[in-house]
């Protein structure tokens, strides 16, 4: 999508004008004037129709007659102003594409931007939150259709400081871009995001940004760190070995200022191993990495907009497939933290991937916060549907600062328990430290969390070392509809912005997790 911030519209050249009504049928002084420029044909058109009143999503088009000739006018009402914040224009993005698709036309758009009396918005940040929603609607994944494909947008919005608008809209964009490349990544079949394939893609994409540093850890890399857990889950895909990729963003390992980690689970196909899925749960399995491209996303969107955090990152790559190599129910695991676990269910591999790549970035890095993004249990898709991601944590204000994030950018999450006693019990083995599946009915989403709260290195008391969070996106990365919803990207970001950027660097400090 092109975009261009302009002072002033251009009325000869714009074929489609954009006017935003708010509630009441009430417009902003440049629609106004403009109106009155063109001898009130814009308000001609709405004249007459009472049922537009510009409540929020409305929309109504129509052609007029100017004095600068025929032009396609979108009314898009905009609702309350005082209610507007940046999370009300994903859906006004995206009706607006509609709306703009109905015109055919694909360039020479103008989107009139005001100030709203009530509203908390500058014109500025109005037309940028906008033209983000409709960027973000743009999206589409038609690589493997061979018709031909449709152009992309030109939109120019006029806004009083053009320099003021772009400074808002550039990092927008960027994390915007960031979140297509994640449903990309969601979206491709596992034949074509094999593993490997993966980890050049990843390799790629960010080779191109500063300050981040990217190293692919293949098998005999796990086998020399001992990650028994990682390994087992891999050993059933001879045609196509799994990785690790790590990822260093400002990071120097040798500094003493502990920096934020994140983890992602990238099962680029979940059959469930030996414990084989039925094949309607199999169905959608190639977004089983949706964890990991959460993480590389944002990975992508910090480097891109050159933020000042300090990040590692590690997504743990493979498939998980039944064959005569395959990791069997039963079979006892050593993991690279040196405990050992026993395997109730091969379908349970998520966690297994997880667990020894949190161990390397806590035994390499020393996190300050920990935070893994996983599709991780059918559980929590039941208890939460597709609306809500599952957090779970040691720290009730890492889980403030991620609820809070998360509201920014309209991305939910639902605090879960986490440290039941219960809980951990239910994970204990029988003949191993570790069962990968509970022995308790219920809470499955919970007790994977407990599988994965083992992980967490403790200092000499026994105490959690680093914050951690675990989110499962099991339901919000695949709503219905199959394709990926990139959830993660401006999530991660948002939270990297508000509390690891300038000022706000490491909120932590010296203290140690805490749960009420
Ligand atoms: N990848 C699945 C979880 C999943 C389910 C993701 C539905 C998206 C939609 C995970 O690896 C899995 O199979 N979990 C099992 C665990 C069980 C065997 C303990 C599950 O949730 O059924
Ligand atoms: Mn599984
Ligand atoms: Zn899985």
């Amino acid at each position: 999508m092109n975009v261009s911030f302009e002072k002033e519209i251009s009325k000869e050249e714009s074929k489609v004008i954009v006017v935003p009504v708010a509630n009441g049928n009430n417009w902003g002084l440049r629609s106004r004037n403009l109106n009155m420029e063109f001898g009130c044909a814009l308000s001609g058109r709405i004249e007459g129709k009472p049922s537009f009143e510009g409540k929020t999503g409305q929309v109504l088009t129509g052609t007029v007659a100017t004095t600068n000739g025929f032009k396609d006018i979108i009314f898009l009402g905009i609702g309350n102003p005082e209610a507007l914040e940046q999370k009300s224009f994903k859906g006004l993005g995206s009706t607006l594409f509609k709306a703009l698709k109905q015109t055919g036309e694909t360039e020479n758009i103008s989107l009139i931007s005001d100030d709203y009396e009530g509203s908390s918005l500058s014109q500025e940040e109005f037309a940028a939150y906008l033209i983000d929603g409709v960027h973000n609607a743009t999206y589409s994944f038609d690589k493997y259709k061979t018709a031909a494909k449709s152009d992309a947008l030109s939109l120019t919005a006029v806004v009083n400081d053009t320099e003021k608008a772009k400074q808002i809209y550039t990092p927008l964009q960027t994390t915007t871009e960031s979140v297509s490349w994640a449903k990309d990544l969601g979206n491709e079949p596992a034949n074509k995001l094999t593993p490997i394939e993966y980890a050049k893609k990843i390799t790629n994409e960010l080779q191109a940004f500063p300050n981040i540093k990217v190293k692919t850890l293949d098998v005999a890399d796990l086998k020399q760190h001992g990650m028994g857990g990682a390994l087992a889950v891999m050993q059933g895909s001879t045609m196509n070995p799994g990785c690790m990729v790590v990822m260093e963003y400002n990071v120097n390992p040798h500094d003493t200022e502990r920096p934020l980690g994140l983890v992602g689970k990238g099962v680029t196909f979940d059959s469930g191993g030996l414990n084989l899925k039925p094949g309607g749960s199999m169905l959608g399995m190639k977004m089983d990495m949706c964890g990991s491209a959460a993480v590389v996303g944002a990975m992508r969107s910090l480097a891109a907009r050159g933020s000042d955090a300090k990040v590692v990152a590690i997504v743990g790559l493979t498939e998980n497939m039944p064959d005569g190599h395959s990791y069997r129910p039963s079979d006892i695991l050593k993991m690279m933290n040196g405990k050992t676990v026993e395997i109730g269910n091969t379908d349970a591999e998520g966690r297994l991937v997880l667990a020894d790549a949190m161990t390397y970035l806590q035994q390499k890095y020393n996190p300050e916060t920990m935070v893994d993004l996983a599709t991780l249990t059918g559980a929590v898709v039941m208890a939460l549907s597709h609306t809500y991601t599952g957090v779970f944590d040691n720290d009730d204000e890492l889980w403030e600062r991620i609820q809070k994030a998360g509201k920014i950018v309209d991305e939910e999450g639902w605090r879960m328990p986490t440290l039941h006693a219960d809980f951990a019990k239910a994970m204990r083995g029988k003949l191993a430290d570790f069962s990968n599946v509970s022995s308790i009915k219920g809470a499955g989403a919970s007790t994977a969390a407990a599988f994965l709260h083992n992980f967490i290195e403790k200092d000499e008391n026994g105490q959690d070392k680093c914050r951690w969070a675990h989110m499962d996106i099991a339901g919000t990365a695949t709503p219905p509809g199959g394709m990926a919803s990139g959830v993660g990207v401006r999530w991660l970001d948002r939270f990297v912005r508000d509390n690891y950027e300038g000022k706000s660097k490491s909120p932590y400090l010296n203290s140690a997790p805490k749960v009420a």
